[in-house]
């Protein structure tokens, strides 16, 4: 069900596209459906409907492999309205696992048990008991016993006083065989306090017909947690990232702090990873073995090799073409990798450097304050202190090429298309606008002028 509102959320985005831990809270839930082999999910889309079809059709992960269906509900009337709007595409045969597209937590194996506890003929619903369970349908059982039999649910705004002192909680979730559910959804009526067609209705169909209902209560309530407002979103969040940090660990990765890591996306690591505080990771990131990250690293998109070292506020992103950095680079502090940055094993880069779309062969530097564009550049390389490659002539961009041992001295300008030659050097502050060859010098730059004995302007007298 992804066809509500969000209202609360006071956002123009529909409420299962806001994210958690990068991802929309939707494909969270698709991607927890993907690993039940289901026949089939669909998905059921009213508020903001086109965009979240298309956010649901471009997705390329787990959730791609399920046969996706949409079924659209106008007006949303209510859960069990929406829920009638899939029937079309739902086999009697089979069992309809009922998930909501704003509780993004929900784990697999959870849902394994519910669909056992289902069994093709029972009516099975997930359960929580809750010490505020305000605003929640409530489980009502036959008698005061946690094993007595449930005979209804009942939501908040329909139940009486003895009714909202039930702690125990329908979260939304349940799994039901498809053949009955078409025939009690037939029968909703939306007489109750919020003229909606309530799917929770059913349960009361179920004891009236002799079928059973089981509740298969769990104990962990991140995972039944739905988000209507931004301040839910982020308690979830946080969770989510908590949970996240706790599995690294287990893992051997040593965090400096588990509450200040944020994970957006998948994070591989390998053995003896270090992470200082305040990192970010985002889209697909990997660290090889013993790799360290200093403090207020953002990183997305890139494959970080064993030994490495990002020193604190470096800033990479590889967006769609990656970054690479080999084993035992030194990159930072206040380093920026853009986009299709390659670094070889060895390679340092300083503080205030930024690369994009390069390549650096092993050992090459880049220390100080320096910008390497469209280049290639050798091994052993050295590139000066402000130095920059003019890679844009305002319409096209252009290749530098520097080969290996070549010295580039400080506040060079290699404006490309441009090649240095092996073991070639370049004087400080020089333009090259031509190819250099192979082990000269150049120096490209007004000619220094001595003057012997000058004296400076004095400072005239008022008159
Ligand atoms: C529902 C349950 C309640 C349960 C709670 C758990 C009903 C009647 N009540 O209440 O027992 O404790 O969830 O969170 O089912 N939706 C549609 N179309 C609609 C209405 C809702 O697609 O017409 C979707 C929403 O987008 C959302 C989900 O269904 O993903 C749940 O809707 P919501 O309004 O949040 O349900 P509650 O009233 O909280
Ligand atoms: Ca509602």
């Amino acid at each position: 069900m992804a066809a509500g509102k969000g209202t609360r959320m006071k956002s123009a985005l529909p409420k299962v596209l806001h994210r958690l831990g990068g991802r929309a809270l939707l494909a969270h839930v698709m991607d927890c459906a993907a690993q039940l082999s289901a026949r089939q999910a669909v998905v059921i889309t009213g508020h903001g409907a086109m965009q979240v079809e298309a956010a649901c059709a471009g997705r390329t992960g787990a959730a791609a492999g399920l046969g996706l269906k949409f079924a659209r509900q106008e007006p949303q009337l209510g859960t069990g309205h929406a829920v009638q709007q899939a029937l079309p595409f739902l086999d009697d045969d089979g069992i309809t696992l009922v998930l909501s597209g704003d509780v993004p937590l929900t784990q697999a194996t959870t849902l394994r048990a519910l669909l056992a506890e289902c069994d093709g003929q029972r009516l099975a619903l997930l359960t929580l008991s809750m010490a505020d369970p305000t605003g929640y349908g409530r489980i009502v059982r036959a008698g005061s016993q946690a094993s007595a039999q449930v005979r209804a649910i009942v939501e908040h705004k329909d139940a009486s006083e003895a009714e909202r002192a039930i702690q125990e909680i329908y979260s939304g979730i349940m799994a039901v065989p498809t053949r009955l559910l078409r025939r009690w959804l037939a029968r909703l009526d939306n007489k109750n306090a919020q003229n909606e067609y309530y799917l929770t209705d059913i349960v009361k169909f179920a004891v009236e017909g002799g079928v059973a209902v089981v509740a298969h209560q769990i104990t962990d309530a991140a995972q039944v947690a739905g988000v209507n407002s931004p301040v839910q979103l982020a308690e979830l969040e946080r969770v989510y990232q908590q949970r996240l940090a706790t599995t690294l660990m287990e893992q051997g990765v040593r965090l400096a702090d588990p509450a200040r890591l944020d994970v957006r996306g998948t994070l591989e690591c390998g053995q003896d990873v270090e992470i200082d505080v305040n990192c970010v990771f985002e889209g697909q990131v990997s660290l090889g073995q013993g790799v360290r990250v200093g403090a207020n690293c953002v990183i997305a998109n890139a494959v970080i090799e064993a030994g490495a070292v990002i020193h604190p506020f470096t800033h990479i992103d590889g967006e769609k073409l990656g970054v690479q950095v080999g084993e035992g680079a030194l990159v930072g502090p206040f380093a920026r990798l853009r986009p299709g940055a390659r670094l070889g094993a060895e390679v340092h880069i300083g503080n205030f450097v930024e690369v994009k779309n390069s390549t650096l062969a092993r050992g090459a530097k880049a220390n100080h304050l320096a910008y390497l564009g469209d280049a290639t550049v050798g091994e052993r390389v050295n590139y000066g202190a402000g130095s920059i490659t003019a890679n844009y002539d305002g319409a096209n961009k252009h290749r530098t090429v520097i080969e290996a041992d070549v010295h580039i001295g400080s506040n060079c300008v290699l404006v490309a298309p441009v090649t240095i030659g092996e073991g070639g050097t370049v004087g400080g502050g020089s333009t090259i606008t031509k190819d250099v060859p192979a082990g000269a010098l150049s120096v490209a730059r007004g000619k220094q002028v001595n003057q012997a004995n000058w004296s400076r302007p004095a400072k005239q007298a008022k008159a």
